[in-house]
């Protein structure tokens, strides 16, 4: 997950009359970016600038750490890093997200969990994973920029990873980019810096967007195996739209509260007597095990929201597309009301691009605050933020951000 204090970043403005629709950098912007940042911090030119996606979840949230089934697609918005290998174990850094330039400097064998700056851990906590998996892996001097909003629950800490991590496998040789297995790696490699060396438990959904998607489709993963299923999904062909809403609202028990519940996922599980929650056939019958109402519910959202995963990919595989509003909704309704990650901003936001005659919106990643999506006709998008916009004047909520996003390419090198 983002951290939830950090400043927000914005590409430049694009799109017509009405409210402000951001647009991402392109691969060419990003990479000049990086370049000018590396040039002005280090006296050599990078060996190379690699890039990684954002990730919008389109359903199953809050289901990757129970074993379960989710569909996310890779944003245009990336990370981009500059990076040279060194001859020793230093680590050089410099950074410049939303503006702010930071700079670190440390040592591959001297990287000790939850002892650097949070940035740092993303960027340089790739390596001590490397390193602990007996991986080899120089010191290297890295300059970071993004146009994925930071702080927003669309992955910019998974994307810094994941574009660090190909990087450090190019340079040293891994190879592990190179394949869907090699980048399953990869995805371990990522997760495994995000949770015992930030500290955030979080699940797969994120690095296997950044790391495992193909552009034009959404990414059908099962995070009991790890296997993949590559799903096409083509908006325009349908004239269709998916309008991200950034509500710009953070709950300061966003950490808190991802953790509580997956502690009563894994408590449920453990009452179940199964590995996780995913093994769950009967839901009556393992509803009337569990010990209290709340648990109940939790483990309510996650079984149905596995098979709102199956129904949604079976529409979309039929050529129905248009069809997957009810079961968005009921997606946002079941985090709403039994998994009780919502805030008021993304009810709102929901509630209004429903309105204004959207065919489906929900809550998109891990919840108290970040992201609404909302699937649009491409012709009723404007009414559709609009109404969003004035909604959020109503409730007397700060403007919200939107973006138009479509299955974009997974990481890879840029230059
Ligand atoms: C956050 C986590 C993911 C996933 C989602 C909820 O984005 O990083 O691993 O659990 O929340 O689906």
């Amino acid at each position: 997950m983002t951290s939830a204090s950090s400043a927000r970043s914005t590409g430049e403005a694009a799109g017509p009359a009405g409210p402000r629709v951001v647009a991402a950098w392109n691969p060419q912007q990003g990479s000049d970016r990086a370049r000018r940042l590396f040039a002005g911090r280090f006296d050599s030119t990078p060996d190379g600038v690699w890039a990684a996606p954002g990730r919008v979840n389109i359903i199953g949230e809050h289901t990757d750490y129970n074993g379960g089934l989710c569909l996310p697609i890779a944003i245009p918005h990336r990370t981009y890093v500059a990076l040279r290998a060194r001859q020793d174990d230093q680590i050089r850094l410099v950074s410049a997200f939303g503006g702010e330039v930071l700079d670190w400097s440390g040592s591959v064998s001297g990287l000790q969990p939850g002892q650097t700056p949070t940035w740092v851990g993303y960027v340089a906590g790739v390596a001590w994973a490397l390193a602990r998996q007996g991986l080899p892996v120089d010191g290297f001097n890295a300059a970071l920029v993004s146009c994925v909003p930071t702080a927003a629950g669309l992955s910019s800490s998974a994307a810094v990873e994941c574009a660090v991590g190909l990087a450090l496998d190019e340079v040293n040789g891994l190879g592990m980019g190179d394949s869907d297995a090699g980048r399953h790696h990869l995805v371990k490699i990522a997760v495994s810096t995000e949770n015992d060396f930030v500290g955030a438990r979080t699940g797969d959904l994120d690095q296997s967007a950044s790391l495992r998607t193909q552009r034009g489709h959404a990414l059908l993963l099962d995070c009991l195996d790890g296997s993949t299923r590559q799903v096409p999904f083509d908006l325009a062909a349908e004239d269709l739209e998916l309008l991200v809403i950034d509500t710009r609202a953070t709950h300061s028990h966003a950490t808190g509260g991802y953790g509580q519940r997956r502690a009563t996922c894994e408590a449920a599980a453990v009452m179940l007597g199964v590995d996780t929650l995913r093994e769950v056939d009967d839901l009556d019958e393992a509803l009337d095990r569990l010990a209290n109402d709340e648990m109940r519910r939790r483990v309510r959202h996650v079984v149905t929201e596995i098979a709102r995963v199956e129904g949604f990919v079976a529409l979309v595989e039929a050529g129905r597309l248009r069809e997957v509003g009810p079961t968005m909704n009921a997606s946002h309704d079941s985090l709403r009301d039994d998994y009780e990650v919502s805030c008021p901003e993304l009810d709102v936001a929901v509630d209004a691009a429903r309105r204004a005659g959207a065919i489906g919106a929900r809550m998109t990643g891990g919840g108290f605050g970040g992201c609404a999506i909302a699937l649009v006709d491409a012709s009723r998008r404007q009414e559709v933020a609009e109404a969003v916009v004035e909604a959020f004047s109503r409730h007397g909520f700060g403007a919200p951000q939107l973006y138009v996003v479509t299955p974009s390419d997974p990481a890879g090198r840029v230059d």
